[in-house]
């Protein structure tokens, strides 16, 4: 089976074409490399030690996304292709709204086109926007509190009239909580430009000495130490998660969902200490203010995926921190080092 994979240079994409290729799947990658950069596919290639088609494509370039189909036979896709940043999104909401929807319109055109009826769809724990109780089903209210949020929800919506209208088409809905961690091999990771919105990632960059100190966002919120509640998941086991749907879901028509998590939650505090335990020196930080939008506590029942997908995360917190803190030692500066 032939995957495109959208956004595929990107931190979970090209963690997910390792995990394809090794499974056996062919790929086709396009990304726009717009937050992301080539380097990282060469290290796809380099731990598989198999080669894969890469077209430096924007989805919003209508003509530039239907050569990929035209040039190879696709049987589904895997997208997640999308600017992501909720802060900026309220900045440049209308990028953002273009971006991701048009986007995505442009691939749901050319896919009816060339009769391919697979989409796995990167969504998002932010489609729960404040849940009343945890941890969250998938069955659980929806709403969204930024542009980026919207963008996920509206995409569910357009795909799911997909289906409505074709009954052909074979949809999942992958809703993530907070991807962190590498590949353990230390040359793959996140890498992102600027200063991080993300904990891990700031967290990481203080320890490596790029940053003063981090800021935790607020120590008074109901929850066992004050700090924020979530669910980290090694990107490495989100990445498979991906495998075990298109191994399961491809060609089963339907609209399927699933909360990808490990159904544990960790506190910032926590994730510090963890974090100080893999790289064996204390973690800079000080008490701030609240962020904006922040909600006290958001971890998933990944039950549905265990059932019927047959996927757990394995990798612990522990094992998170040690290969995020590899790939920040190995690489400081990310893949541009
Ligand atoms: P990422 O930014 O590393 O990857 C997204 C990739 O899409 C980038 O390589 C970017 O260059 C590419 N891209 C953006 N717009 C494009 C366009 N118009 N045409 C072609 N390529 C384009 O982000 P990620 O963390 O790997 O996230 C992947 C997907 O998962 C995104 O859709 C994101 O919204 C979703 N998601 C991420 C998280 C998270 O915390 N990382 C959580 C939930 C959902
Ligand atoms: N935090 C800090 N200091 C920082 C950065 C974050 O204390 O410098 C705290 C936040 O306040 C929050 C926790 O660390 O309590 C996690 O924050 P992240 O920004 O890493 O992640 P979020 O839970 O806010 O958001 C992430 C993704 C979103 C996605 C959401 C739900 O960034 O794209 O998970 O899946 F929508």
């Amino acid at each position: 089976m032939n995957i495109l994979v959208t956004g595929g240079a990107g931190y979970i994409g090209s963690h997910t074409c390792v995990e394809l290729l090794n499974a056996g799947y062919d790929i086709v990658v396009m990304d726009n490399l717009y937050n992301s950069c080539e380097k990282s596919l060469e290290a796809v290639k380099k731990i598989t030690g198999k080669d894969f088609p890469f077209y430096k494509c924007d989805m919003l370039d209508y003509e530039a996304t239907e050569k990929i189909f035209k040039e190879n036979k696709i049987d589904g896709v895997i997208h997640f292709a999308g600017l992501k940043a909720v802060g900026e999104s309220c900045r440049i909401p209308l990028t953002y709204y273009h971006n991701n929807i048009t986007g995505t319109l442009n691939l749901l055109d050319i896919m009816e086109k060339y009769n391919v009826f697979n989409m796995v769809f990167s969504s998002s724990a932010t489609v729960y926007g404040s849940p009343k109780t945890v941890p969250i089903k998938e069955d659980f209210p929806l709403s969204t509190a930024s542009p980026y949020g919207s963008t996920k929800l509206m995409i569910e919506n357009i795909l799911r009239d997909v289906y409505g209208a074709n009954n052909k088409w074979s949809i999942t809905l992958l809703r993530y909580f907070n991807p962190i961690g590498a590949h353990e091999s230390g040359t793959m990771g996140e890498d992102p430009k600027g200063i991080p919105n993300n904990l891990l990632p700031y967290i990481a960059q203080v320890a490596v000495g790029r940053l003063e100190c981090l800021s935790v966002f607020g120590n008074d919120y109901p929850t066992p130490d004050g700090t924020c509640v979530r669910d980290y998941i090694h990107v490495v086991d989100l990445a498979i998660g991906h495998v075990k749907t298109v191994d399961k879901k491809s060609n089963e028509p339907g609209v399927h969902i699933y909360n990808l998590g490990t159904g544990n939650g960790y506190s910032v505090l926590e994730v510090v200490k963890a974090f100080e335990d893999a790289c064996g020196k204390p973690i800079n930080f000080k008490i701030a203010p609240r962020r904006a939008g922040d909600i006290p506590e958001c971890y998933a029942d990944a039950t549905k995926a265990k059932e019927e997908l047959g996927w757990t995360a394995e990798r612990d917190i522990a094992k998170m921190c040690e290969d995020n803190w590899r790939w920040q030692k190995l690489n400081p500066n990310g893949y541009n080092g």
